[in-house]
C-alpha cells in the first residue's frame, strides 16, 4: 500500500459554466462564454453551457454522489454573472444557490474550495473592454467582496483565479476561448489585469487564499541543441514563470518582460501593483495535465508567439489522451519538485489532474474506463513520491466530478469520474470513480 499523510484531501473539481446550466434562471446575467458559444464555428458541434449537466437543479443528487465517492473536499467556482447583476447589484437568488451548495458540503463533512473566477466574465464588462481594461480588476475586487460577505463564514479555502494563462492568452490572443479575440496587445494587458485582480481579491479575503495555475513540464526536443533549449525556456516563461514569479516572488521574469515588450506589456504595470500581486499566499493550486516538448526550429517569436501558436509541440510517441495531450506522470513529479526548490515552500494542492478518453457505456450504462483509472493511479504515485521527497502536497482534486462542457471542445470530450447521460442527466460513477472512492476511503493507493 502507498499511504498518504493523515488528513490528505481527496477531492474532485468542477467549474460553474461547465456544469451548472440554468443560464437564464434566477436572474443570472450573460457571460462571455454564452456569447462566445453563439459565434459560429467556435465550439465543436455548436455546443454551449446553457443546460450543461443541469447541476443547478441536481445539486442534491451531486452532493450525494460526492459522498458516495468518499470525497472529503470539493472544488467549485462561483459564477460572477449569477451573483452580480448587470447594474452591479447583488443577486440574492444567485448567492442562495452557493449557500445551499456550501451548507450541503459541510453537512456531509466535505471541505469546500471556492474559486472566484473560472472564466465566465460578465458580458457587460467585456463590452467595456474586458480584461484588457484595468477597471475589470477593480470590479473583480467588488465581486470578491460580495461572495466573501455571503460565504466567508463557511468557506475556509478560496482560489482567486483559475488558470489566468487561459483567461488571458487563449481568450484574447489565440481566440480559442471566450471572448475569442485575436489581439496580442489586449492579451498582454489581460495578463497583468488578471494578476492585479488576484492581488486585489487576496486583500479582501481573510481566509486561506490560493491561485490555480496550469503548470507544465517543458522539455526541449533535443536537450543538446541551444535553439531548442532557448525555445523551451521561452515557453516555460510564458506558460509557467509569467504567472508563478509575480504571484510568488512579486516580480515578472525579466526574459519574459523582454519577450512581451513589443506588446506594450510593461505599460500596464503601475507602482504598487506587484506588491499586491506578490502578497503572501496560503497555498498554490497546481493544475497538471501534460508537458510541452518544444523545438525552436519551427520558427515563431513574439508577437505571433503569444497564445497557442507559440507551442511547437513535437509528439514524443508516448500515449496521448483524447485531447491529444501526451501522458507524462513524471512531469507532475518534476513540476512539484521544481516548485519546492525554486519558490517559497508553500503548501500545494493539486487543484486539477485528469484525462479525457472516448468513453462508451456498456449495455448496462457502465463505463469501464481503465485508461482513466490508470492515468489517476500513475499520477497519484508521482504525487506520493513528491510528498516522500519533501514537497508539501496537501490535497488532490480529480478533474472532473462529472463529464461536462469542455469549453471549445463542447461535450465531445469527457473528463468525468462519473458518466453523465446528456439525455436524462443520470450520473453513474465510472470504473475510475469507484476506484477513486476506494483510494479516498483508504487514504492509500493499492499495490
Ligand atoms: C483546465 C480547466 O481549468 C478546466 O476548466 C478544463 O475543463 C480542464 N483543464 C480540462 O481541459
Amino acid at each position: 500500500m502507498t499511504v498518504f499523510p493523515e488528513g490528505f484531501l481527496w477531492g474532485a473539481a468542477t467549474a460553474a459554466y461547465q456544469v451548472e446550466g440554468a443560464a437564464v434562471e434566477d436572474g443570472r446575467c450573460e457571460s462571455i462564454w454564452d456569447v462566445f458559444c453563439r459565434m459560429p464555428g467556435r465550439v465543436v458541434n455548436g455546443d454551449n453551457g446553457t443546460v450543461a449537466t443541469n447541476h443547478y437543479h441536481l445539486l442534491d443528487v451531486d452532493l450525494a454522489l460526492m459522498s458516495e465517492l468518499n470525497l472529503n473536499a470539493y472544488r467549485f467556482s462561483v459564477s460572477w454573472p449569477r451573483v452580480v447583476d448587470d447594474d452591479g447589484g447583488v443577486n440574492r437568488k444567485g448567492l442562495d444557490f452557493y449557500e445551499r451548495l456550501v451548507d450541503g458540503l459541510l453537512d456531509r463533512g466535505i471541505r469546500p474550495f471556492l474559486t472566484l473566477y473560472h472564466w465566465d466574465l460578465p458580458q457587460r464588462l467585456e463590452h467595456q473592454g474586458g480584461w484588457a481594461q484595468r477597471d475589470t480588476a477593480l470590479h473583480f475586487a467588488d465581486y470578491a467582496q460580495v461572495v466573501h460577505e455571503a460565504l466567508g463564514d463557511r468557506v475556509d479555502d478560496w482560489t482567486t483565479l483559475n488558470e489566468p494563462y487561459c483567461a488571458s492568452l487563449l481568450g484574447y490572443a489565440a481566440g480559442v476561448h471566450a471572448p475569442g479575440r485575436r489581439e496580442p496587445r489586449a492579451a498582454a494587458a489581460a495578463v497583468h489585469h488578471l494578476l492585479l485582480a488576484h492581488g486585489l481579491a487576496r486583500k479582501v479575503i481573510d481566509k486561506r487564499v490560493g491561485i490555480s495555475l496550469n503548470l507544465y513540464a517543458v522539455d526541449p526536443v533535443n536537450p543538446d541543441d541551444p535553439v531548442d533549449i532557448d525555445a523551451a525556456w521561452r515557453v516555460d516563461g510564458l506558460q509557467n514563470r509569467l504567472f508563478l514569479d509575480p504571484v510568488l516572488l512579486g516580480k515578472y521574469p525579466s526574459d519574459v518582460l523582454g519577450d512581451l515588450a513589443p506588446l506594450g506589456f510593461a505599460d500596464h504595470i503601475r507602482d504598487g501593483d506587484l506588491a499586491l500581486i506578490g502578497a503572501p499566499l496560503d497555498w498554490l493550486g497546481v493544475n497538471y495535465y501534460t508537458r510541452h516538448r518544444v523545438t525552436g526550429h519551427a520558427g515563431g517569436r513574439t508577437p505571433e508567439w503569444i497564445g497557442a501558436e507559440h507551442l511547437h509541440n513535437v509528439p514524443s510517441g508516448l500515449p496521448t489522451t483524447a485531447m491529444g495531450w501526451e501522458e507524462l506522470p513524471d512531469g507532475l513529479f518534476r513540476t512539484l519538485n521544481r516548485l519546492h526548490t525554486e519558490y517559497p515552500r508553500l503548501p500545494i494542492h493539486i487543484t486539477e489532474n485528469g484525462a479525457a478518453y472516448d468513453d462508451a457505456p456498456d449495455a448496462a450504462g457502465f463505463v469501464e474506463d481503465r485508461d482513466r483509472q490508470r492515468y489517476f493511479e500513475q499520477h497519484l504515485h508521482c504525487v506520493e513520491a513528491a510528498i516522500t521527497a519533501g514537497v508539501d502536497v496537501r490535497g488532490y482534486f480529480a478533474w472532473s466530478l462529472l463529464d461536462n462542457f469542455e469549453w471549445a471542445e463542447g461535450y465531445a470530450k469527457r473528463f468525468g469520474i462519473a458518466h453523465v447521460d446528456f439525455g436524462t442527466f443520470a450520473r453513474t460513477p465510472k470504473l475510475s470513480g469507484r476506484w477513486y472512492a476506494r483510494v479516498a476511503g483508504a487514504n492509500a493507493l493499492p499495490e
